[in-house]
């Protein structure tokens, strides 16, 4: 399989190497029209073809391309690419809005070719054992979900924090959560101190089913935290990130209320017992994302994270944009539209 790779800035060449190591991938093609990304390509992966045009990719020999652009340019690339018939992998977040998502997913399903959408995370191992721990029951019921994703960030020009950050977490939680977790509403709040674009954001999103979830991002924060926690009836977990070694802590703490014969009466006890820190996978998840793309395609089936995922997360964002726009009015979502409540 042949794989063309359109932009080379900070995350392309990552997508180059890994793809170059695919086994079952002959050629990997990158493209930039900036001559020194083309020539840091050439020095760090010796082995990938190098052009200056996107067109010449898109209408070439590839089976795949790949969108490693700006979020502003990633539909009219995709779009391009699948209607010259190449199955394509989009970086993330997929689209800048969700009409957009929901177009290149028909095209996709008419033309039987994958959309690929780069929820990253998604691969590593402390997710895939965040995931496991939620669906063998291990945690309970899934009370909350709690995020904080900070540092000092490079700012996008296109973008606000929300749509740079949030949808690594948001694609977390959309999979360890899973389908049976419907989103209700989402509220969110931010402020742009600089560039017209939020550097910081809340969001808090409620579900049907009373579960709730909350996410911080901060581009200007003077620390670098990358923690999230699920609340579960029977165990809590905490993924810290910035761990190199116990990066999942289960704990067997939870809230037990004793006596409810009258609502005053009700005794909240604590239970804290131990907690032990699972073994988790440590291939890179880039390589693991880069083979389920390429098998996913071979074998003719959705890939994990696929274009509906990207939508999910597109929704989302585009709804924290809403908004953040009117201080945190809550907005409802439901599969067709949003509505302000
Ligand atoms: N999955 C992850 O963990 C992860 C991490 C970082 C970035 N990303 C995503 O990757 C994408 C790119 O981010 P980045 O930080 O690498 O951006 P960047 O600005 O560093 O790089 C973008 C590159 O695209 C090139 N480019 C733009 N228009 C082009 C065109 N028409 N033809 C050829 N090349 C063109 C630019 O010259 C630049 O080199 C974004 O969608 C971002 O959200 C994903």
């Amino acid at each position: 399989m042949i794989v063309g790779i359109i932009g080379l800035g900070y995350w392309g060449p990552n997508l180059v190497r890994n793809f170059l190591a695919q086994d079952k991938v002959s050629k990997v093609i990158a493209c930039d029209t900036l001559s020194e990304r083309l020539k840091f390509v050439k020095t760090k992966c010796p082995a990938a073809e190098l052009t200056n045009s996107s067109e010449d990719l898109i209408y070439g020999k590839a089976d795949a391309i790949v969108i490693a652009t700006p979020v502003d340019t990633h539909f009219d690339f995709a779009k391009k690419a699948l209607l010259a018939n190449k199955h394509i992998w989009v970086e993330k977040p997929f689209t800048s809005n969700t009409a957009q998502a929901e177009e290149l997913i028909e095209i996709a399903e008419k033309k039987n070719l994958k959309i690929f959408v780069d929820h990253t995370f998604i691969y590593t191992g402390a997710v895939k054992k965040m995931k496991e721990l939620a669906d063998n029951g291990e945690l309970g019921k899934i009370l909350y979900f709690d995020s904080v994703r900070i540092n000092l960030g490079i700012f996008q020009k296109d973008i606000n924090v929300v749509w740079d950050l949030a949808p690594h977490d948001l694609s977390i939680m959309n999979y360890v959560l899973g389908e049976h977790h419907k989103i209700a509403a989402v509220s969110a709040n931010g402020i742009a101190n600089y560039n017209g674009k939020e550097n910081i954001a809340h969001l808090s999103i409620y579900f049907e089913d009373n579960c709730f979830a909350h996410f911080h991002i901060n581009w200007t924060s003077p620390v670098k935290i990358r923690k999230m926690i699920i609340g579960g009836d029977k165990k809590m977990l905490v993924f810290d990130d910035m761990e190199n070694y116990e990066k999942i802590k289960v704990y067997n703490s939870g809230v037990e209320m004793k006596s409810m014969e009258s609502i005053h009466e009700a005794l909240v006890q604590y239970r804290t017992g131990d907690m032990y820190s699972p073994k988790i996978i440590q291939t890179e998840a880039l390589s693991l994302a880069a083979k389920e793309f390429v098998d996913s395609i071979l074998e003719n089936r959705q890939p994990l994270t696929n274009g509906t995922d990207g939508l999910n997360v597109v929704k989302i964002l585009e709804a924290s944009n809403k908004s953040i726009k009117k201080r945190g009015k809550v907005i409802e979502i439901n599969s067709k539209s949003f509505v302000e409540v």
